[in-house]
């Protein structure tokens, strides 16, 4: 059977926790992963690329952990093709209900001679090699031929045929560099299909890289021409300009069946809301302009937009908003909605929170309401991710946090910190301005050393009383180790200088839940 042909469904393969974890500064935890798996999981993703295990503890566990605990996809760990690697990568798989192994090496010259320092036999060997030990553990073996979009495509042809005779069940064509052009990429893949011998007897997937901003259109080109695969990430994050994201390639297969006459397993309702999550967890904003989840991916604002949008939808619209989960903002709660309103609106936007959170998050409500008299969906979801969105122990709470700040005066800091203990610590510090006093502070009670790599702030709806949600990145050594830690933290508020507070909090927390956990081990 040709396995590219027969099918007309294209396989979805999500690295949002290896590829995507990749991009600087967002690292997660075993919690959050597990969290986004579920996630994927319930989206219909039908393979998750859970992490490169030989790389750190925390890569095994993950992959590990969600071997064990989510049984509806293909889970999949990366390794690079030698035997130690491969032997870590089965032991994390051993309890996955669908193990895969995804291995390989380079197939361009540059990657060959200058990476591996080999020769193009040498390569084709080593990769011959990994597949058979791999396929010692498991049945279903990925082979990546890293910066194909870069390579001679007849000693890529070459390597393909021999990795399949040696038990390949998918073969990975990675444009690495994100240097192809889709006509280029699309031929690639065409040729692959024409010259390549045994290649019905595995699927052709792609992973495409952004570099040039052409990883959705390379995908797409690579799927036109027999690609059954498509490796993606949630809002296209990855290594330096990021992955093909998912969201695109799902919408364009779906938007345009007239072109591609090809499904998915996906259910796209739930793209919004993995887009939040990810975002989130990893610390990375959506971009307002991004396709299919952007903050204004569906807003409308010149007149004559408006004026034939509200004759009718499909004259500026070529999606349905609620196809991908958008969240109709005009619904709004104020504090006379009471609990019920709250819960009924919160499980309107998928979200399901045990009794206590719901509980922090109705006195949030409550608290926003208040000041700004009426909330709507994105208030609401920045009060949810502040309460829900924590996935390690919280170490010190802040209680208190009061700034004195003016043209006229030193912006001074206190803060009212609780500790693991309970006990409560009262602290003040002077800075540069309110946020630098605040987080001097803070620093006075914690003292646990680090550097503020990155802040900013975003209003997260329209007005002068809009919700304004700050993120921010510290870096901080990791202990015994040359690396270097970074970790995100978020925080909402109606005041901005509370919602930095927050969002160092929220790191801090973080960082000492890593230096913990990194002791434990
Ligand atoms: O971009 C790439 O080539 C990769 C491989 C490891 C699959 O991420
Ligand atoms: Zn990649």
């Amino acid at each position: 059977m040709d396995k590219t042909e027969s099918q007309d469904s294209i396989i979805v393969f999500d690295t949002t926790l290896r590829d995507g974890e990749q991009s600087p500064g967002a690292a997660m935890n075993v919690d959050e992963k597990l969290e986004i798996a579920r996630a994927l999981e319930e989206m219909g993703v039908d393979v998750i690329e859970a992490g490169f295990p030989i790389s750190s503890p925390g890569d095994f566990q993950a992959v590990q952990r969600l071997s064990r605990e989510i049984r509806g996809c293909t889970i999949c760990g990366l390794t690079r093709a030698n035997e130690k690697d491969i032997d870590v990568a089965a032991e994390a798989l051993q309890d996955a209900a669908r193990p895969r192994i995804h291995t390989g090496l380079g197939v361009s010259d540059v990657h060959i001679e200058h990476k591996l320092r080999t020769t193009r036999e040498g390569a084709l060997e080593k990769g011959v090699a990994a597949v058979k030990h791999a396929k010692k553990y498991v049945e279903d073996i990925e082979y990546y031929t890293e910066d194909a979009g870069r390579a001679d495509p007849d000693y890529l042809y070459r390597v393909l045929e021999a990795v399949i005779d040696a038990g390949a069940t998918v073969v990975n064509i990675p444009d690495t560099t994100g240097y192809s052009t889709p006509t280029e990429f699309g031929a690639l893949i065409a040729g692959i299909k024409n010259n390549v011998p045994n290649i019905d007897k595995a699927i052709i997937s792609v992973h495409c890289h952004n570099d040039l901003g052409m990883a959705t259109a390379n995908t797409l080109a690579g799927v036109r021409n027999g690609a059954r695969q498509v490796e993606v990430t949630v809002n296209g994050i990855g290594e330096r300009a990021g992955n093909t994201a998912m969201e695109e390639v799902v919408m364009a297969i779906k938007t345009r069946r007239d072109v591609f006459g090809l499904n998915t397993n996906i259910n796209t309702r739930h793209f919004y809301s993995i887009s939040r999550l990810v975002s989130e967890l990893t610390g990375i904003p959506v971009q307002p302009n991004k396709a299919i989840i952007g903050a204004n991916a569906f807003a409308h604002s010149s007149g004559i937009h408006q004026d034939g949008f509200l004759k009718e939808r499909t004259t500026y619209e070529i999606i349905d908003p609620r196809d991908v989960g958008a969240p109709d903002s005009a619904i709004i709660l104020s504090a006379r909605s009471g609990r019920h309103g709250l819960r009924h609106r919160l499980a309107e936007l998928g979200y399901t929170l045990d009794g206590d959170t719901f509980e922090k998050v109705y006195e949030r409500f409550l608290e926003v309401a208040d000041r700004k008299k009426t909330v709507d969906t994105r208030d609401l979801e920045a009060i949810v991710s502040d309460e829900a969105g924590m996935y390690f122990e919280e170490t010190y709470h802040l209680e208190q946090v009061q700034v004195s700040c003016g043209n006229l005066s030193i912006p001074t800091a206190t803060v009212r910190i609780a500790g693991p203990e309970g006990e409560v610590f009262c602290d003040a510090d002077h800075g540069t301005g309110p946020v630098d006093a605040i987080y001097r502070a803070i620093n006075r009670v914690i003292g646990e050393p680090n550097e503020l790599i990155e802040f900013s702030v975003q209003a997260v709806t329209e007005g002068i009383d809009a919700v304004g949600r700050v993120t921010i990145r510290i870096r901080a050594d990791e202990e015994s180790k040359d690396t270097r830690w970074v970790f995100s933290g978020h925080g909402a508020d109606t005041d901005i200088v509370v919602a930095s507070a927050k969002a160092y909090m929220f790191a801090l927390n973080r960082l000492i839940a890593a230096r913990r956990e990194a002791a434990n081990r």
